[in-house]
């Protein structure tokens, strides 16, 4: 939710084109609710959390594709490069022919859940403590990091 009366406390980058240059302009989105990384954070953020996967997985690949580039929701594709993007991220590893790691799909579960069980430095959100995404919505993601063959 947005609150127009609160100050904009972020700027995003808009291509100024044939120019080489970026225009950074306010950013109407109010992530205040949402703990930094920043060292003057005072607002807690929570430990890292073993996630309860209970199979079978239920998971539709096709909504986890779209939920993978929604920036409102996963945003995965914002770090990881993604079949079919063009723009992606490079922050994180490439998810291109994920299926071929051989994750069970409970690993897979955990690494979306909270990443930070495995991989204590990634800076990725702990999408299930912070309850950026739901149970449904995780199941979704991994299936469709599955297909990708
Ligand atoms: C802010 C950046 C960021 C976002 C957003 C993000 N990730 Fe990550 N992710 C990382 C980093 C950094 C790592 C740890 C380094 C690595 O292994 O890529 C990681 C690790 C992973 C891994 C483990 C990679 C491996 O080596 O097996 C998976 C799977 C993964 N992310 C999936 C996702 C999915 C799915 C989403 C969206 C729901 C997502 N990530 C969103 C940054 C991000």
């Amino acid at each position: 939710m947005v609150d127009p009366m609160r100050s904009i406390k972020t700027l995003a980058p808009k291509v100024v084109v044939d120019s080489g240059q970026l225009h950074w302009v306010p950013h109407f989105i109010d992530f205040s609710q949402w703990p930094t990384l920043c060292k003057d954070e005072t607002r807690t953020i929570p430990s890292p959390q073993m996630a309860h996967y209970v199979a079978p997985l239920r998971g539709d690949a096709a909504r986890g594709r779209v939920i993978a580039m929604d920036p409102w929701r996963g945003n995965c594709v914002t770090c990881h490069e993604i079949p079919g993007e063009e723009w992606p991220g490079t922050f994180g590893a490439s998810l291109h022919h994920y299926k071929q790691r051989r994750h069970t799909d409970a690993n897979l579960y955990q690494q979306i859940f909270d990443v930070r069980i495995t991989a204590p430095r990634a800076v990725m959100p702990p999408f299930g403590p912070l309850g950026i995404l739901s149970d449904q919505e995780i199941r979704d993601l991994v299936a469709y990091l599955q297909s990708l063959e």
